[in-house]
């Protein structure tokens, strides 16, 4: 498919392949014969064995990078299910960013992750739900995955959701979300997972963005001893929507919830009537498999939009050789399902290589004590476990004896996620819970690479850096660009705009709605390869080390989020009048929210009361997660003549670098920089 017009060509395509009409089909798949006489699958070379940490490994990655079509060929042949095998391995074309895998392929992304290992080993724990309570865990085999997964399906097609159509899930980790993703896997219908601490607006903007008509939620969520109310933001959100449908609602705490007549109904309920089998649809290879939102540098939330064979590959290629898992592994990553990490390290990546996925139902790693995660490990006999800095700093200042009371001999590999890990936290996940026998994998991925991009596995060496991701994976070629001459930067000890100028088949191929959007974030910024919006730096070996994003994207306590999302909730507060948000460094969270705001003149309440107005408006409109830690009242905020506000000059004052504020002379009125820096220096005096 080419993108030519607007990525609902994705939607147009996956709804005529299922048609019975051949014309219609053709239309979708003339492309290939463009490409048929470039490859042929039958010339492919058996896969190359690969291990986990494996000597040739610098062979294999080059190998990669010469010759994708048979690197990733022969190793979508070998590892996954198709029902048609695919005819050209790949049409990229790095200066439009046009990609597509495995063209003329047809397979089932949900028989890939269940059936296979259904068949093959039934009884072996597909989900092990680790509920809010220690010790309170749920497992769920391969064969009764399978039957879940079979049964959501038939409910989902009860209610009228076909190939194509978007199903927005809301719902706390728990075995049911996961076979609700791979139930519209199953029957090809495209889901959008909202990241259950969002608020109401956030899901709205979802939902309407994609055209869902059904959301999948629950009653409630609960996290670390407290519930939370889903059905009701979920009511909120669909207010008066008429997009949506249908709401089915999964029944977590039977609490008493309002159920709107003709619109609700209860997930459970609906499954007792549904048959345990249904037919997995046959997808094409660039179908769309699901919509993720994720904050960009500019305008609302972006829909990353990835699909079917080239996605499944990655995460299950990436979670295999990064981790060092072989099927039947305990593994545990603790990321919500509702971001990427979810998506590929929860779900698709374990699912697909037949492991023992754990659900991390409570989010923190504090509940009820600093200790759980190791409990866990202890209990559960993990042997990967997978979180994020933030948690690992939490987590560094309590006693050492949270750790060490338990038994970390099952483990073999600790991942990090999300954002840079400093040394020192490094070190301690190294040296404590990792009894400095565990390899530590500084993975750096975005929703958009849909899997690891740079880590320091596979490879030969047990070498590990503290605190950097260190070289590419299989299919990936970092490049960095100097930002004010736009050129490739040679050698090492060089800083720059981190692009890539090859990219693995698990790439996002468009933004839902908007493929030039798409195409001016990520590809047109520096032409002919893929830009990050994240500077990193290349030191004297060659390595990779992360510097943090260049734009308004802030990073607290690992979760994506821009400037301007939580400015727009700001706004919504009757007393203030504008905002401008910027990240600045925080100990635990790695970066905390910073809100400069301006307030009314005739605004009576203290300062407080108002901070407390816009924090609770920010948790309901955003999530909590976005509330600002610091607010500060000022009374303008430095503008450029067009209005802009420079979050460039806020973002030094946050933190404490006002002496570097650069130049202002851009500043449509400078006198207002110095008030607010003896502002925020009484409030928030260095020492604190
Ligand atoms: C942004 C992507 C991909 C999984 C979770 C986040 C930052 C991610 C690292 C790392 C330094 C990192 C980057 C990136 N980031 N991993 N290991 N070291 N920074 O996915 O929400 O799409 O965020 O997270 O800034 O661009 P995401």
């Amino acid at each position: 498919m080419m993108f030519s017009r607007s990525s609902s060509r994705f939607f147009q395509c996956a709804r005529a392949n299922s048609s019975r009409n051949p014309l219609q089909r053709q239309q979708c798949n003339t492309h290939i014969g463009q490409w048929r006489d470039r490859v042929s699958v039958s010339d492919l070379k058996p896969a190359p064995r690969l291990a986990s940490v494996s000597s040739n490994w610098k062979e294999l990655h080059a190998e990669s990078l010469r010759d994708p079509e048979q690197f990733f060929g022969s190793l979508a042949l070998e590892r996954l299910k198709w029902q048609e095998k695919f005819q050209v391995v790949r049409n990229v074309d790095m200066n439009k960013g046009h990609l597509e895998w495995f063209l003329g392929g047809k397979l089932n992304v949900s028989e890939n992750c269940v059936d296979r290992h259904a068949n093959s080993h039934p009884d072996r724990p597909a989900l092990v739900w680790e509920k809010d309570e220690p010790g309170d865990t749920e497992i769920v085999t391969y064969q009764q995955l399978l039957e879940m997964v079979c049964k959501i399906a038939n409910v989902l097609k009860e209610f009228n959701v076909h190939r194509g159509d978007v199903v927005a899930i809301y719902m706390p980790v728990s075995p049911m979300a996961v076979a609700t993703m791979l139930a519209c896997a199953r029957i090809g219908a495209v889901h959008s997972v909202i990241f259950a601490g969002f608020g109401a607006d956030s899901i709205r903007s979802r939902i309407t963005d994609a055209g869902a008509k059904v959301v999948v939620t629950a009653d409630q969520g609960v996290r670390a001893g407290k519930t939370i109310n889903l059905k009701q933001t979920v009511d909120r959100a669909v207010d008066g929507l008429s997009l949506i449908e249908t709401v089915l609602v999964m029944q977590r705490t039977k609490a008493d919830v309002p159920m709107k007549h003709g619109r609700d109904v209860f997930l459970d309920e609906a499954m007792l009537n549904a048959l345990p089998w249904c037919m997995p649809e046959v997808m094409n290879s660039e179908d769309p498999l699901f919509i993720l939102y994720t904050s960009g540098s500019t305008g609302p939330p972006k829909g990353l939009l990835h699909t079917q064979a080239g996605y499944l590959l990655y995460a299950g290629l990436t979670h295999q050789y990064v981790f060092d898992c072989s099927p039947g592994d305990m593994y545990a990553c603790v990321a919500d399902i509702g971001w990427i990490t979810g998506h590929s390290y929860v779900v698709y990546g374990p699912l697909s290589n037949g492991v023992s996925t754990v659900l991390y139902e409570p989010g923190v790693p504090t509940y009820p004590d600093p200790g759980r995660y190791w409990e866990m490990v202890e209990r559960l006999r993990i042997k990967q476990f997978y979180t994020a800095p933030t948690a690992i700093r939490m987590l560094m200042t309590s006693s050492d004896t949270y750790v060490t009371k338990y038994n970390r001999s099952t483990l073999r590999t600790l991942g990090s996620v999300g954002e840079p890990i400093n040394a020192k936290a490094w070190q301690w996940y190294h040296d404590l819970p990792g009894e400095q026998r565990c390899a530590v994998v500084d993975t750096w991925w975005q929703t958009e690479t849909g899997g690891i991009s740079l880590t320091p596995r596979p490879a030969g060496d047990t070498f590990l850096k503290p605190g950097m991701p260190m070289r590419s994976f299989f299919g990936v070629e970092p490049v960095l660009v100097d930002p004010e001459s736009g050129q490739p930067l040679e050698g090492n000890n060089v800083n720059g705009h981190l692009c890539l100028s090859q990219v693995p088949p698990g790439m996002a191929r468009t933004i839902y709605g908007s493929h030039q959007k798409y195409q001016d974030t990520y590809w047109n910024v520096h032409p002919g390869l893929y830009f990050s919006g994240d500077e990193a730096r290349r030191d004297s070996d060659g390595h990779y080390e992360m510097m943090g994003r260049v734009d308004d994207v802030m990073n607290p306590k690992g979760h994506r989020l821009e400037s301007a999302e939580v400015e727009d909730a700001l706004v919504n507060v009757p007393a203030v009048v504008e905002a401008g948000v910027v990240g600045y460094p925080h100990p635990q969270f790695g970066e905390g929210i910073y809100a400069f705001v301006v307030v009314k003149e005739q605004t009576s309440e203290s300062d407080e009361s108002v901070i407390q107005d816009m924090r609770q408006v920010v948790r309901q409109r955003v999530g909590g997660f976005a509330a600002p830690d610091r607010t500060l009242i000022v009374k303008a905020l430095p503008k450029v003549r067009s209005g802009k506000i420079m979050r460039r000059v806020l973002r030094k004052i946050a933190a404490d670098i006002s002496g570097e504020v650069g130049d202002t002379s851009t500043c449509a009125d400078s006198s207002v920089i110095d008030p607010i820096i003896e502002l925020h220096e009484k409030k928030f005096p260095k020492s604190k």
